[in-house]
C-alpha cells in the first residue's frame, strides 16, 4: 500500500496527523520519531483513536544509515511529512548550535533521503515566525519574511531556503512549506494532545496545567501592547484542522496540482485572538476561573500577527473549521484525560 512517512509521528501535530491520515485510510503511516520530546505513549493513543497501529521507528532523523534503512524497509513510501524538529524558542537561545545541527542536519538529511530513494513529495513543517514582528495585517505569502528573532526562527526560515535551493537543483521531489500560525487543541476525543516532556513554554498547555493545579499561576506576558486589551494577538488554530491541511497538500502534490515544484502556504484561521481572549473562552468553555496576573512583556514577542490563508483554500480547499472555543474545549478534555491518566498510573 502506498506510505507516507512521518518524521516526529509522536509528536504534537505529527500525532494527529497520522490519525487523520489513517481515517481517511488511503496511505499507511509510518513514522520516525526518536521521543527527544514525545512520548511512546502516543502510539497507543493514535491506535485508540484510529483503530490502527502505527509503525514507529525510534531513530535520529539526523542518522543518515538509520533513515536509508527505513526508506529500504518501506519502498512503498510515497510523500514525506517533516515534522521533527526542535521547537523551543527560549532554548534556542541558549543551545544555538544543537537547533542548528538538529533542524538542518534531519532536513537534509530526509531531502537527500527522498531524492536518492525516488520519493517524490515532501511537505515541511514551517511557521509564521518567517514573518516576524509585521506592520500590515494580516500576513500573506507575499508579506516579506523578516531575519530572524532566535534561532529556533532561524531553522524555519534557512530551513525553508534549503528546500528552495534543492528543489531549483532537482526535478525529482516537489515541496511544500506549510506555515502554521499557533497550532492549539486537541482530537475532539480527548484521548490525544499535545504532552510535551520538557515544561510548557506555549500559553493554552500552560492555561490547561494552571487550570488543573499543576502549576500555580499563568503570567500574562504584557498588558500594556498598543491593541484592544494591551494583551498579544495570535492567530491560533485548532491541531486538527493543521493536520488535515497537509494531508491536502499531499494529496494535491501527489495529484500533480502543483504550479510550481516548491510552495509556502499560510495556515491560519485568520482570526486575530489576544491573550485575555484566549483566556475568557478557556473560562467559558471549562467553567474554570483562571488564575492569572499581568506580568512584564516576553522579549522576542510580537505585538499582533495573523494571516491570510486565502492561498491555502485556493490551492488546497482547505480552511480551518473550528473556533477558539473547539480549541480551548478539545485541550481541556484532553488535560482532564492526562490528569486521570498520570494519577492511575501514580496509583
Ligand atoms: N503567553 C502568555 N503567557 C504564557 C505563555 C504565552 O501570556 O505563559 C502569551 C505570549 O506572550 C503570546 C501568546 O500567549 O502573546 C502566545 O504565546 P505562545 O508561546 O503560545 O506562542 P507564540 O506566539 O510565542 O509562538 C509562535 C509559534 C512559534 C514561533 C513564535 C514566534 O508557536 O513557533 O510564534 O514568535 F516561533
Amino acid at each position: 500500500m502506498p506510505t507516507v512517512l512521518i518524521t516526529g509521528g509522536c509528536g504534537y501535530i505529527g500525532s494527529h496527523t497520522a490519525i487523520e491520515l489513517m481515517k481517511v485510510g488511503k496511505l499507511d503511516v509510518i513514522s520516525i520519531d526518536n521521543h527527544h520530546n514525545s512520548s511512546p505513549e502516543a502510539i497507543d493513543r493514535i491506535e485508540a483513536i484510529a483503530g490502527k497501529r502505527m509503525k514507529n521507528y525510534a531513530i535520529d532523523a539526523c542518522d543518515r544509515a538509520a533513515v536509508q534503512e527505513v526508506f529500504e524497509a518501506h519502498p512503498d513510501i510515497v510523500g514525506v511529512i517533516h515534522f521533527a524538529a526542535y521547537k523551543a524558542v527560549g532554548e534556542s537561545v541558549e543551545k544555538p548550535l544543537e537547533y542548528y545541527h538538529n533542524n538542518f542536519e534531519s532536513l537534509v538529511n530526509m531531502l537527500a533521503a527522498c531524492e536518492a530513494n525516488g520519493v517524490e513529495n515532501f511537505i515541511f513543517s514551517s511557521s509564521c515566525t518567517v514573518y516576524g514582528d509585521i506592520d500590515k495585517l494580516p500576513v500573506t505569502e507575499e508579506t516579506p519574511t523578516t531575519e530572524a528573532a532566535s534561532p529556533y526562527g532561524n531553522t524555519k526560515l534557512v530551513g525553508e531556503r534549503i528546500i528552495q535551493d534543492f528543489i531549483k537543483s532537482t526535478d525529482k521531489v516537489k515541496a511544500i512549506a506549510l506555515r502554521y500560525f499557533n497550532p492549539v487543541g486537541a482530537d475532539e476525543s480527548g484521548l490525544n494532545g499535545e504532552d510535551p516532556i520538557n515544561a510548557p513554554n506555549n500559553l493554552v498547555p500552560f492555561i490547561t496545567r494552571v487550570a488543573s493545579g499543576l502549576l500555580p499561576q499563568l503570567t500574562v506576558f504584557g498588558g500594556d501592547y498598543p491593541t484592544r486589551d494591551g494583551t498579544c494577538i495570535r492567530d491560533y488554530i485548532h491541531v486538527t484542522d493543521i493536520s488535515i491541511a497537509h494531508i491536502n497538500a499531499l494529496d494535491y502534490l501527489l495529484d500533480g496540482k502543483n504550479s510550481s515544484n516548491y510552495e509556502r502556504l499560510n495556515l491560519g484561521s485568520g482570526n486575530g485572538v489576544s491573550v485575555l481572549e484566549a483566556i475568557n473562552a478557556f473560562e467559558e468553555v471549562s467553567g474554570v476561573k483562571l488564575n492569572y496576573v499581568i506580568g512584564d512583556r516576553r522579549p522576542g514577542d510580537v505585538t499582533q500577527i495573523y494571516s491570510d490563508s486565502s492561498l491555502a483554500k485556493e490551492k488546497l480547499g482547505w480552511v480551518a473549521g473550528r473556533g477558539i472555543s473547539e480549541m480551548m474545549a478539545s485541550a481541556w478534555k484532553w488535560q482532564l484525560n492526562l490528569n486521570e491518566s498520570r494519577a492511575a498510573q501514580e496509583a
